[in-house]
């Protein structure tokens, strides 16, 4: 074994010690599949970002749009490609874009952005063409997909920049787009393309340098009371401006406008009357700036007061890699925008505005809102006949002054490690009669994680590989009906099963998965999806929220594999849990076994040091795992050792494990690997131990090592006691100048303290305890930011002026 590798395993071991000691409400995925290359794959030679995709279910197609080109794909296997229509730059175009400045060959070329259906036959389809954006009309009949050639202007309907995040709708026969409608992109807009165009003021206050995510519809008119309209929703992060900082924050917003808005006549003449925006609450258990919206997903309900949007949140500065989930009742942010009260900038000092909630007198027909019958009732019957009064309100308040909070108080998901970029949730009817919201979200690594929330325990069911490389996924569509996700990224376009309940081949496996697609048969024996079970047949068995395997069929006892043991050889009993979430539990005759100088345990199984005469006998390899409160023990391998003479043994094998020689190497497992999901993992795989491996050297480099981790820790406790000495000294310095002199301390404090976080749970944040009025945070740029504030925890706590009063 080589130094290299026993060197991994201790800082393995190091490092997941710590997160289970530190992050307890951050979650891991219980299962972890690999790439399969089953998946069903669409790509084309020579294409790439396949970013773009309309689902056409009734058409049998999902429509992808990619560089270049537009693809009509069968929705039941995307491997099978129907037509294709490509939509090139020409030369002009791309010799025009170079000139600006841009690069040939990445950005004047043109990106497939939009794409919309008008009817079955016919849609809408926007490229960046090279920084000239530009819209088309498409058909798709008798297999064939067709561009009209009627190119339309598509500024403001579709970024010129490819790299630039955007999002559109249509509505009818309205395309409802928020993108840069310049060159530059430096003039954000929130634009609705109708025979009535409208869009937003160009003013800092409506939106600034935003970057916008999702819009989706919501039919409120509906069943509505008051008579009221229906809205857009948008979803977007911009500059702050309702904090003061001294530098940038980026906050999420959530903004709506009314489907029925017409301007106003002369103030917000041919701009929206009804934008309204609000902050988007989504609190990370660590204290840190707000988090970003990414992507959104509107989990439709017939009752639209029952919709909900998921959003997925990813921290604003780089020090922390934690991605978080929040979902958002239609009726909560609804609320905010017809009742919840206004900000309003106020000046200070000289040029400085600060943004505090608006305590006068709001004008009726309330500022913002749709034509309702009240408006109706006082004559109004469209946006163009509301009073100056309420528009000039409108143009210069949109900022409503409350946050909009997550449904459940906090996130729904909360993980760390490789950053969520896309979701997509599914409505599941599971055997309980209920409906639980499943979740699936894109990671930017490639993976999906499929998540739920049992009655506020964060689970993750599990995580599977879509890509063989690592890409960011970056788009994600469901089909509810058909069962199946798509996902694209630069690479391709991957259809993947909402669920393949045929991974679990026990009783205890399919309800310890606690998947809602998934169920145990007891006819067929066999963990079967749940739409598959024919409602008539024998009951089925499932048990989401706890768990429970009691009313499994006694498993069968797990037969005991005979293991030769040769007398001063190392030993290697592999064992491979079913959960990344399960303790392993070894014992031998009923004796427990701890990793020591005789035992060393590791993720793949157990590994005996220089085996003696003593060793033989009976080993288990059981797991543990714990759900809610209870714990669940099964026996996964047994082992029965038994003493054989050493040498002559050279060269025989048991089934599946391969005994080497007598000259005290570690035997190496051949093919032994009981699970498919043994494999680079593991640091005792079989391309490490196959080489060399004498216990003497093991011996060594396990001494050399624990020395090396002993100064280590003590090097770690220098810096955490220097760090610590470094806040005390910080949280003195009272008055907020002298803390900006200090903030660099603090900030490289701050970046030692991510450093040593491993350590353990008081190590975590040495400066929190004593530091709570002051917060420093700094962006990528390397830029830093003080502020004081009261409670770094949430952004209401910052310290900005809650009411005119208080100035
Ligand atoms: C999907 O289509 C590809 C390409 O035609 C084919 O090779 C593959 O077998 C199909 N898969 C399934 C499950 O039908
Ligand atoms: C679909 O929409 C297009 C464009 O609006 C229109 O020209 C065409 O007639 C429509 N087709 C049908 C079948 O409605
Ligand atoms: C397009 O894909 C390539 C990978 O081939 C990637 O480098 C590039 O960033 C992608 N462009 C956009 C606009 O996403
Ligand atoms: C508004 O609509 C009502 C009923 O449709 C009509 O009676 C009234 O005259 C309209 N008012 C205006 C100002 O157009
Ligand atoms: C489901 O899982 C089984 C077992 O891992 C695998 O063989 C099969 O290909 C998977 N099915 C799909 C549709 O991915
Ligand atoms: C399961 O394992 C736990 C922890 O090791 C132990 O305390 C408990 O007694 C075990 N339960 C059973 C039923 O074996």
């Amino acid at each position: 074994m080589s130094l290299l590798s026993a060197l991994s395993i201790i800082f393995g071991w190091m490092l997941h010690v710590s997160f289970s000691a530190t992050n307890t409400h951050y979650v891991f995925p219980r299962r972890t599949f690999p790439y399969q290359s089953e998946l069903r794959m669409f790509r084309e030679e020579g294409i790439f970002n396949y970013s773009t995709m309309l689902m056409q279910e009734d058409l049998g197609v999902v429509l992808l749009g990619a560089r270049e080109a537009i693809y009509a794909l069968d929705i039941n296997n995307i491997s099978v490609r129907k037509t294709a229509v490509y939509w090139r730059v020409t030369e002009e175009k791309q010799r025009e874009c170079t000139y600006k400045g841009k690069h040939a060959e990445v950005e004047c070329r043109n990106y497939i952005r939009t794409l919309h259906r008008l009817n079955a036959t016919t849609m809408y389809v926007c490229g960046t063409n090279a920084f000239s954006p530009t819209c088309d009309y498409m058909t798709f009949s008798n297999g064939q997909l067709r561009l009209k050639g009627k190119q339309e202007e598509g500024k403001g309907k579709c970024p010129f920049d490819p790299f630039q995040r955007y999002s559109s709708l249509m509505v009818g026969n309205d395309l409802y787009s928020a993108t840069s409608i310049n060159f530059l992109g430096s003039e954000p807009v929130v634009l609705r393309s109708s025979d009535l165009a409208l869009r937003t003021e160009f003013k800092s206050s409506w939106l600034s340098e935003p970057n916008f995510v999702y819009m989706d519809f919501v039919d409120e008119s509906v069943d509505s009371a008051e008579g009221d309209d229906d809205k857009v929703y948008l979803f977007f992060s911009e500059n702050a401006m309702e904090y003061d900082f001294y530098s940038k924050v980026v906050v999420s917003r959530v903004a709506r406008v009314c489907k029925g808005d017409m301007g106003g006549q002369r103030t917000l003449q041919r701009k929206w009357t009804s934008f309204l925006k609000a902050h988007l609450d989504c609190s990370l258990p660590e204290p840190s700036l707000p988090p970003i919206v990414q992507d959104v997903f509107l989990l439709k309900h017939k009752d639209w007061r029952k919709s909900v949007f998921y959003a997925v949140f990813t921290p604003q500065s780089g020090s922390s890699q934690a991605s978080a989930v929040c979902a958002y009742s239609v009726s909560a942010i609804r609320d905010i925008f017809n009742e919840g009260k206004f900000k309003t900038p106020v000046a200070v000092e000289t040029s400085h505005v600060k943004w505090v909630m608006y305590t006068g007198e709001v004008p009726v027909p309330r500022p913002g809102a749709c034509i309702n019958n009240l408006a109706r009732k006082m004559g109004m019957n469209r946006s163009l006949d509301l009073p100056d009064k309420t528009l000039q309100f409108i143009r210069d308040r949109p900022l409503m002054d409350e946050a909009v909070r997550p449904l459940t108080g906090g996130p729904l998901l909360l993980k760390k490690g490789a950053l969520l970029t896309r979701i997509v949730v599914d409505s599941v009817l599971a055997l309980d009669g209920q409906r639980y919201a499943v979740m699936f979200i894109g990671t930017e690594n490639g993976y999906i994680q499929k998540a739920v929330n049992y009655a506020g325990e964060m689970f993750i069911i599990e995580e599977v590989q879509l890509y063989e490389n690592p890409a960011p996924i970056t788009i994600l569509r469901l089909s509810s009906s058909k069962g199946q996700l798509y996902a694209g990224s630069a690479f391709g376009a991957i259809q993947m099963p909402v669920s393949n309940c045929s991974r679990y081949d026990t009783c205890e496996d399919c309800i310890l998965a606690r998947d809602p697609y998934c169920a145990w048969d007891f006819s067929t024996q066999q963990c079967l999806s749940v739409y598959s079970l024919s409602p008539s047949s024998n009951p089925a068995l499932q048990s989401l929220k706890e768990g429970d395997v009691s009313q499994c069929p006694t498993p069968e006892p797990v037969a005991a594999v005979d293991f030769p043991l040769v007398p001063e050889n190392n030993i290697q009993l592999p064992c491979q849990l079913h959960s990344n979430l399960a303790q392993v539990l070894w014992r031998f005759s009923d004796q427990t076994l701890h990793s020591n100088n005789k035992y060393y345990i590791y993720s793949g199984g157990l590994l005996i040091l220089s085996a003696t005469k003593s060793d033989a006998g009976l080993y288990t390899c059981d797991s543990v795992e714990q759900i809610n409160d209870k714990t669940y023990n099964r026996t996964v391998a047994v082992y029965r050792l038994q003493l054989s003479s050493g040498p002559g043994l050279e060269g025989s094998t048991t089934p599946g494990n391969e005994v080497t020689d007598s000259s005290n190497s570690i035997p190496s497992l051949n093919t032994a690997a009981p699970g498919p999901d043994q494999g680079g993992e593991d640091p005792l795989s079989p391309e490490n131990q196959r080489d060399s491996g004498r216990v003497t050297r093991l011996e060594v480099a396990v001494a050399l090592l624990s020395l090396l981790c002993l100064s280590l820790m003590g090097v770690i406790f220098w810096i955490w006691s220097r760090g610590h000495w470094e806040c005390t000294k910080f949280a003195k310095s009272s008055s907020a100048n002298e803390a900006k002199r200090h903030s660099a301390e603090y900030m490289h404090i701050q970046n030692r303290t991510s450093e040593i976080k491993l350590l353990g749970p008081e190590s975590g944040r040495p400066c929190s305890a004593n530091n709570n009025h002051s917060a420093v945070d700094f962006k990528g740029n390397g830029e830093h930011h003080f502020t004081p504030m009261a409670n770094i925890s949430s952004l209401d706590g910052l310290g900005y002026i809650n009411d005119e009063s208080e100035i």
